[in-house]
């Protein structure tokens, strides 16, 4: 017994030596390599300019915008801060692949998904149930040795990073997925961004 003992006791201190199982992230990161990732809490996102110049590593920073309202509940989208000067919701979290924008006294919100042409809209209401949001996104860290260079992972969405415009609609600026025309934006006024996330 005694013997039992000492191998049950030197067990559990292995165990405990070891680090807990890395859950690996979700089908949402598919084919986004080894830097995928789909869960981490309080951060922000900026746009960084994919194509033109950018006056620091980090990029515009972005912030629910008030986007209209349907029936019990307010749309939000991504909107840059600079055309938006609030920040109701300043920590989001990626919770195994849903995105879940939180902030003091704030309603809750949740995600069907995102459509292309689009924002990405945010229904906002009492109602809302943030757990059972879409499970989309993924955030993948640099790993390439020779790095995209700004140091913060990108944000994907269907396991796409390269698809986010910023694009002038009313008077925000706001990102839109796979912009097109004929969406009520001008085409012409986007330009391509990564969505970078911040912590
Ligand atoms: C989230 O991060 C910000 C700055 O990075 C910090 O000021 C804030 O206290 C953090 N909030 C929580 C709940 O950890
Ligand atoms: C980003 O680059 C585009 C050119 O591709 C430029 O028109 C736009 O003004 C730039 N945006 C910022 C915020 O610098
Ligand atoms: C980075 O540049 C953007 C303009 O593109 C600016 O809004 C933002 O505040 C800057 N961020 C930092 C950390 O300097
Ligand atoms: C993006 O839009 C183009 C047309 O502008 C379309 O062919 C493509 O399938 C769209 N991609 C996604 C992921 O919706």
């Amino acid at each position: 017994m005694l013997a039992f003992g000492l191998l049950t006791a030197v067990l559990a201190a292995v165990a405990s030596a070891l680090p807990a199982a890395k859950r690996a992230p979700g089908a949402w990161c598919n084919g986004l390599g080894g830097g995928a990732f789909d869960s981490l809490s309080n951060f922000t996102l900026a746009a960084y300019n994919a194509t033109g110049i950018n006056t620091n590593t980090t990029g515009a920073p972005l912030v629910l915008g008030s986007a209209g309202a349907i029936s019990g509940a307010e749309l939000k989208d991504l909107a840059t801060f600079a055309s938006f000067p609030f920040n109701q919701y300043p920590s989001i979290a990626l919770s195994e692949g849903r995105l879940l924008p939180t902030g003091p006294g704030t309603t809750p919100t949740a995600q069907n998904g995102v459509t292309a042409g689009s924002e990405v809209v945010f229904l906002a209401s009492n109602s809302a149930q943030p757990s059972q949001g879409a499970q989309i996104w993924c955030a993948v860290a640099d790993t390439d040795p020779a790095g995209h260079g700004t140091g913060h992972p990108f944000l994907a969405v269907n396991s796409d990073t390269d698809s986010f415009s910023l694009c002038p609609i009313n008077s925000r600026v706001s990102v839109v997925y796979n912009a097109t025309t004929g969406r009520g934006y001008d085409l012409d006024a986007c330009y391509p961004v990564k969505l970078q996330l911040i912590f």
